[in-house]
């Protein structure tokens, strides 16, 4: 496990680039085994999750070509196999194999998906989708087969508005014979960015982007060229990183209406922002706001931001709160930001930060991704030393985070 040391307290400033989404090509790369050709994508980011997902590309014995942010999929010679939980644990994205080896064979067995332990994270709509479009499942401890003679497409309605589930569906969806509708689906633009590359090889998605989701059939899939949007959290993160510490730091290549929610949120907290077409230019105000956010489903706040702002609202004149109703368990982080002087309560799915403190650099532990980029905002606005124990859960998300921050001024180091 890797350790993050940071030297807080130092004034940041300059450009700062975001990288593709992780979300969506976490997505991407188990959809483009069903290209009956290669796929080229471009904005590819360097993460850990993009790694694991290679490995089990090759695992199927697809070819995977990566040259800097370009990656090349050949699955021509693939086969389909058991992927075990040795694999399939290394993250949650593996789910989506489920879908595309579905849709692709009419065969899947593969062990329940990892990742960050951030509540209980069931996988029942993707499971009741499946069976929807005709799949019988089967499951052997942890270990599911799904499988269908032909897949048919139906109405699906999702009790919840579930990303996984959305992407799950279209995949499997995408050759099943006739039409599938999924209604009430997730709309965030990490959809949108699957559905279109879907699309770019011959798939007929329409709606990806609203509640009502429309997919009809077909039989053969092309090669193709699509490019990853940028990461809309990775964005939020620097945006508000910025917001605590810069003069004038230029986050660019982002798509500001992305995160609108988040910028609303620090309007009232009084940051200066500057935003422009494919970027935003943030200033750290003398005072900040104390402010209430509720996690929601895109456009709402977004859950994977909560635990950013909430190292900034460790600096705001009085009490802020977050209320969490997407996850039952992803407050982890505020206990750390305790250790570091911070005055906080949790109770239930609600958090009270009383702010302002001021941070104390000390030894803090990642406990998940969020939480860990979280940590890295705290060590810097904090005064002293902060270590960041666990820091691999950083690096699934964040593509080079300590060269990235090291050029706009940040003390940082990764061991
Ligand atoms: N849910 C169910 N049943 C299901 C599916 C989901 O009850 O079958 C519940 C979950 O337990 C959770 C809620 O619905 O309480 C949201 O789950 P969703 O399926 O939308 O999330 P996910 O697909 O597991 C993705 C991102 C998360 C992000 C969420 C919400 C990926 C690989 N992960 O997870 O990203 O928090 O959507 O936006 O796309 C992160 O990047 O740090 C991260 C955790």
């Amino acid at each position: 496990m890797h350790i993050i040391n940071i030297t807080g307290g130092k004034k940041l400033g300059g450009e700062i680039s975001v990288s593709g989404a992780k979300n969506s090509i976490v997505g991407i790369m188990p959809a483009a085994i069903l290209c009956d050709e290669d796929v080229n994508i471009y904005n590819v980011p360097s993460l850990s999750d993009v790694e694991n997902l290679k490995t089990i590309l090759e695992y199927l014995n697809v070819n995977v070509e990566i040259k800097e942010d370009y990656m090349r999929i050949i699955p021509n010679n693939m086969t389909n196999k058991p992927i075990n939980s040795e694999l399939s644990k290394k993250l949650r994205a593996s789910y989506y194999f489920m879908g595309s080896l579905l849709g692709k064979y009419g065969h899947v067995e593969i062990s329940f998906p990892g990742g960050c332990v951030i509540g209980a994270r069931p996988i029942d709509l993707h499971l009741k989708g499946f069976k929807a479009l005709g799949a019988k499942i089967t499951e052997d401890g942890d270990t599911m087969i799904i499988e269908a003679d032909e897949l048919i497409g139906t109405n699906i309605y999702l009790d919840f508005a579930s990303v996984g589930a959305t992407i799950n569906l279209m995949l499997a969806a995408v050759k099943a014979k006739g039409k599938t509708i999924i209604e009430n689906a997730a709309k965030e633009p990490e959809i949108v960015n699957v559905a279109t590359f879907l699309n770019n090889m011959g798939a007929r998605i329409s709606g990806a982007g609203t509640n009502r989701i429309k997919i009809e059939g077909v039989d053969y899939l092309h090669s193709c060229f699509h490019e990853v949007i940028p990461d809309r959290i990775e964005a939020g993160t620097f945006v508000v990183l910025g917001a605590a510490l810069s003069d004038n730091l230029k986050v660019k290549n982002l798509i500001p209406e992305h995160i609108n929610s988040l910028l609303e949120k620090l309007r009232e907290m009084g940051v200066g922002l500057e935003v422009g077409p494919d970027y935003v230019i943030v200033s750290k105000p003398e005072h900040y706001n104390p402010v209430d956010i509720q996690t929601l489903v895109y456009p709402g706040f977004p859950t994977d931001l909560q635990q950013i702002l909430a190292s900034l609202m460790v600096l705001a004149d009085g009490t802020s709160t977050i209320d969490e109703t997407i996850y039952e368990n992803r407050f982890q982080n505020l206990y750390e930001l305790v250790k570091m002087g911070a005055r906080i309560k949790v109770e239930g799915e609600r958090g009270y930060i009383y702010g302002p403190t001021k941070l104390k650099g000390t030894t803090v532990m990642a406990t998940d991704l969020r939480a860990g980029a979280a940590l890295v905002i705290a060590g810097l606005i904090a005064d002293g030393q902060t270590e960041i124990q666990n820091a691999d859960y950083i690096l699934r998300g964040y593509e080079n985070i300590v060269e990235k921050l090291s050029n706009i001024g940040a003390t940082i180091v990764l061991k």
